[in-house]
């Protein structure tokens, strides 16, 4: 689990950047007591050997968090555009060198009692250094949950709500609970939906298979990731349809997508090893292929990440100038 961030931080609320301390809510904002906000989770990679930081598909995270404020009617006066660049000068005014989660939340802000919604909204974005959210270097144990996914109809799941994640909160804390890394949800037709922060694939009879958007899961943008990778660099089959919970007891492969949890493997279901309950050929490949595009390594995939950090050029000191000089010139 991630430590407490420290207060000094700088964040993006309320149209300026602020130390962490200085970003505050009232007690009675809607969207604590009502759930009535809208996040997101982006990563941005720290690569040592390019001494650079690659903000992973941002832009597509805040088509996202547009489209998914535009279900509560939440509005976030700001492009997809204005938003990756506020957040390219959020984590150069904290002079990162090391792997970041990008939290940007927008939210219902009137402070009063009553639930029904108006136009005051909010919005801040965070970073934080993190590592990995799930230790999941050997694979994971993952557990049905007796908790089902929420419905479309009740809350969307292909939106990050606030309040929807009551839902995974509940699943996640049961499932660690009863000694699982992670739980898998079903949603109300008895059909495998997704982890309690992630997405889900197996591999069966040569296929890759996910469940379709339609099951009541988040479109993750990790999950669209795979997919593009899986066929492009692997030429596997990906095949987006409901998946029964007893296939995951009889698949030759299992893992989870997520900006958080990244390619985790699952080993075990339900206290069944998958397989042999060792990590599988293509969930390696997934992963390596997925670690290097959010590297920019990945030709094919430079158009996923946004380099942070100015490559800076030394100055080389010419011959007649004294060093001090020369650290003095701009660079
Ligand atoms: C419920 C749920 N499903 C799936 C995902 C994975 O989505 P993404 O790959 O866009 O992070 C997340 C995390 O954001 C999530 O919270």
């Amino acid at each position: 689990m991630p430590s407490e961030a420290d207060p000094n931080l700088i964040v993006y609320f309320g149209g300026q950047y602020v130390p962490l301390r200085e970003a505050r809510v009232g007690i009675l904002t809607h969207a604590l007591h009502y759930g009535t906000g809208v996040f997101e989770g982006i990563r941005a990679y720290w690569d040592d050997a390019g001494n650079e930081l690659f903000l992973m598909r941002p832009l597509e995270h805040f088509q996202r968090w547009k489209q998914n404020c535009g279900i509560l009617r939440i509005d976030v006066p700001a492009s997809p555009e204005e938003l990756c660049a506020i957040t390219v000068e959020l984590l150069r005014r904290n002079e990162f060198r090391t792997s970041i989660y990008v939290r940007p939340l927008a939210f219902k802000c009137a402070e009063r009692v009553g639930v029904s919604t108006d136009e005051q909204d909010a919005f801040a974005v965070v970073a934080l250094p993190f590592g990995d959210y799930l230790n999941s270097e050997d694979g994971l144990h993952a557990g049905v949950s007796s908790w089902r996914r929420i419905q479309d109809n009740a809350i969307p799941a292909r939106a990050k709500i606030c309040g929807a994640y009551v839902n995974s909160a509940l699943a996640s804390d049961d499932a660690r609970r009863n000694g699982f890394d992670e739980a898998i949800l079903l949603n109300e037709n008895g059909h495998v939906a997704e982890g309690a922060t992630c997405n889900l694939f197996m591999v069966r009879k040569g296929r890759l298979i996910t469940p379709a958007v339609t099951e009541n899961v988040l479109e993750g943008i990790t999950r669209d990731s795979v997919i593009e990778l899986a066929k492009r660099e692997l030429g596997l089959d990906v095949v987006e349809r409901a998946i029964d919970r007893s296939e995951l007891y009889e698949c030759d492969e299992l893992f989870l997508t997520g900006t958080a949890v990244g390619i985790a493997p699952v080993v075990r279901v339900d206290h069944r090893p998958v397989k042999e309950g060792a990590i599988g050929v293509v969930t390696r490949e997934i992963r390596q292929l997925y670690f290097d595009a959010s590297r920019g390594r990945l030709r094919a995939c430079r158009k996923w990440v946004v380099p942070v950090c100015p490559v800076r050029q030394e100055p080389e000191a010419p011959a007649d100038l004294p060093a001090e000089t020369v650290e003095a010139m701009p660079v």
